[in-house]
């Protein structure tokens, strides 16, 4: 029987790009739980095959629902990975309520669920649980880095982290941990930094930079990172954290410039706007643990080429983003942003 996923948030940006990989690189069958929120598309799992993917839609904090899709769960290599959350900084700040309620809750609930059919479990979450650098720290987060997290979302992620930890301690549930860098690629929701600028230039708006953009993000495609997770799955150490990045160190004002050059823009052509309150400065993963132990490289490592492939998608793919454009620009006036 070929394995089978619970893919948990798999409408949604990097959910969707696991599920693509998956079917594309294995014979495994995936079971997505989506709640198909503001950031959750049907469409963003088009084109996969029926017999492989089945897309539930519901709330990863329904016990009964949670209990009864972990249940059918039954062979050696079958497992959780939970990738749903409420994703967004800004949008934590401005109503910090479903952060709590999905990151916590719907962990918990998941949890509790691989605890009673003892499923195996993998946890996604981010580097922002470790707060931020200065941008001359010599070093970069490791998986001994203490959690100091900045914004309500981040704090959510690392409470669910420690969730996972105490399960895995206290009841022996069978669960992995990865924190990951900033995420870019195709099917990301336009509230994000990379595809608001890319959709404001097909539009015509100048890109909008918070402060001065000297703040440093660690880019990985989202393709690298399912590659990692399944490397995880199929290799890491139960009880094990694993940080997944690509060297991907850049500059909000550099990002900006790129997508500006993509465009025929000139390099200046862009706005300063209010800046994020808290804002993390920067964020570096040194990922050498998932490289040495498990032996995983990141396939993407020309930057621009990545972010020119994205480009493309959006050209190429308005249908799917446009719905979302006007009303995430409506809810940017209101902070100027
Ligand atoms: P996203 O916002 O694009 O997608 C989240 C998905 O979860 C959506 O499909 C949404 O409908 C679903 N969802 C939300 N609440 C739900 C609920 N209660 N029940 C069921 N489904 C629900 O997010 P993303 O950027 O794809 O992030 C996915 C995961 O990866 C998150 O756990 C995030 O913390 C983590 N992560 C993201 C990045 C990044 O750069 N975007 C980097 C590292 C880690
Ligand atoms: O590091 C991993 C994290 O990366 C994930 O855990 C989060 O889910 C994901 O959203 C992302 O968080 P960031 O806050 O880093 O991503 P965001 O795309 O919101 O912003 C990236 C940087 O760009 C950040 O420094 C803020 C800045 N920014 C953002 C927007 C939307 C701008 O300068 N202008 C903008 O319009």
């Amino acid at each position: 029987m070929p394995r089978h996923l619970l893919v948990t948030g798999g409408a949604g940006f990097i959910g969707s790009a696991f599920v693509h990989h998956v079917v594309t690189t294995t014979d495994a069958h995936v079971t997505v739980l989506d709640k198909l929120t503001y950031a959750g598309h049907r469409e963003s799992l088009a084109g996969l095959p029926e017999e492989r993917v089945r897309l539930v839609v519901g709330d990863v904090a329904d016990q009964g629902l949670v209990d009864e899709l972990v249940g059918s769960l039954t062979g050696e290599d079958d497992a959780i990975v939970h990738y749903a959350a409420e994703s967004h900084n800004d949008n934590s700040l401005n109503d910090p309520s479903p952060f709590l309620t999905t990151n916590l809750i719907g962990t918990f609930t998941l949890l509790e669920a691989a605890r009673r059919h003892d499923v195996r479990f993998h946890h996604i979450s981010t580097d922002e649980v470790y707060g931020d650098l200065e941008l001359d720290d010599p070093v970069r987060f490791t998986e001994h880095t203490a959690y100091n997290p900045s914004s309500p979302y981040s704090a959510s992620k690392a409470g669910s982290d420690m969730l996972v930890r105490a399960w895995v301690r206290s009841f022996g549930v069978q669960a992995t941990i990865s924190n990951c860098s900033n995420n870019y690629g195709p099917r990301q929701h336009v509230e994000k930094f990379i595809p608001r600028q890319i959709t404001n230039l097909i539009d015509g708006i100048r890109p909008r930079l918070y402060g001065a953009g000297l703040n440093v993000r660690d880019w990985i495609h989202a393709d690298d990172h399912s590659s990692a997770v399944l490397a995880i799955l199929d290799r890491g150490r139960i009880g094990e954290t694993y940080l997944i990045g690509a060297d991907g160190e850049k500059n909000n004002l550099e990002v900006v410039q790129m997508i500006l050059e993509a465009f025929g823009r000139p390099a200046d052509d862009f706005d300063h706007v209010t800046d994020r309150p808290g804002h993390d400065l920067r964020y570096a993963i040194d990922s050498t643990k998932l490289r040495e132990e498990l032996g995983w490289t990141p396939s993407f490592q020309d930057f621009e080429a990545g972010l020119a492939a994205t480009i493309d998608w959006y050209r190429e793919n308005e249908a799917w983003w446009r719905p979302q454009k006007a009303e995430t620009e409506a809810k940017y006036a209101k902070t100027g942003q």
